[in-house]
């Protein structure tokens, strides 16, 4: 009795818990409709081209799965993956993995990822990219948080801009969590 009561109990308290942290920034029916209109817009620019689109795991992902079903064109996909190991007051340097697996000589590329935020990750694979000597490069974010840009660097393409919030959902993850919700949210 006592064990139900404590069960029921800790089931209440991590509901109130995620009720109060967890809100909703920008719903699922309105990403849909941005990355119907942004794909409308390559299908259009990139008519007759085979677009080799690069994205950068793991946050990119559902992003990425959702616009190229709304591709007309046949693309090619490839990724990378990118890591920063940072504490909270320490910027530590940029790995990235599996660009030297890629050829993407006289290819049009699209990199998309899930947000900018500093700016440092977008702006290194760029010049990674640039010298791969692609035919042309173009870049995309879903989300572009500017209030904490380092770097003097704008993505070509970005379908939302946010304030200086912490999100997760849509592929973006708080902790490793949370890339499976439906919608952008944010941490209150
Ligand atoms: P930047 O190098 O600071 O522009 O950071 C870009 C990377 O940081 C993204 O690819 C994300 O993985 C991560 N990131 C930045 N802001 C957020 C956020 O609010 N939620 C989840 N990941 C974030
Ligand atoms: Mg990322």
């Amino acid at each position: 009795m006592i064990k139900k009561f404590l069960f029921l109990l800790s089931l209440w308290c991590s509901q109130v818990v995620a009720d109060n942290t967890l809100e909703v920034l920008i719903p699922r029916e309105e990403i849909h409709q941005k990355i119907v209109e942004y794909a409308d817009k390559i299908n259009q620019e990139y008519k007759g081209k085979e677009l080799t689109i690069v994205m950068i795991m793991k946050g990119a992902f559902v992003f990425v799965a959702d616009f190229m079903r709304e591709l007309k064109e046949p693309a090619a996909i490839e990724y990378i993956r990118c890591s920063s190991y940072s504490s909270d007051t320490v910027r530590g340097e940029l790995s990235v993995y599996g660009l030297d697996l890629l050829d993407l000589r006289g290819k049009d590329v699209l990199l998309m990822d899930d947000i900018i935020d500093t700016g440092h990750t977008m702006n290194t694979v760029v010049q990674m990219i640039e010298s791969m000597e692609p035919a042309s490069l173009r870049t995309c974010v879903l989300l572009s948080k500017t209030a904490r840009r380092e770097v003097d660097y704008q993505p070509d393409d970005y379908l939302f801009h946010i304030e200086n919030h912490f999100v997760s959902g849509y592929g973006l993850d708080g902790g490793e969590l949370g890339r499976g919700l439906p919608d952008v949210c944010y941490y209150k």
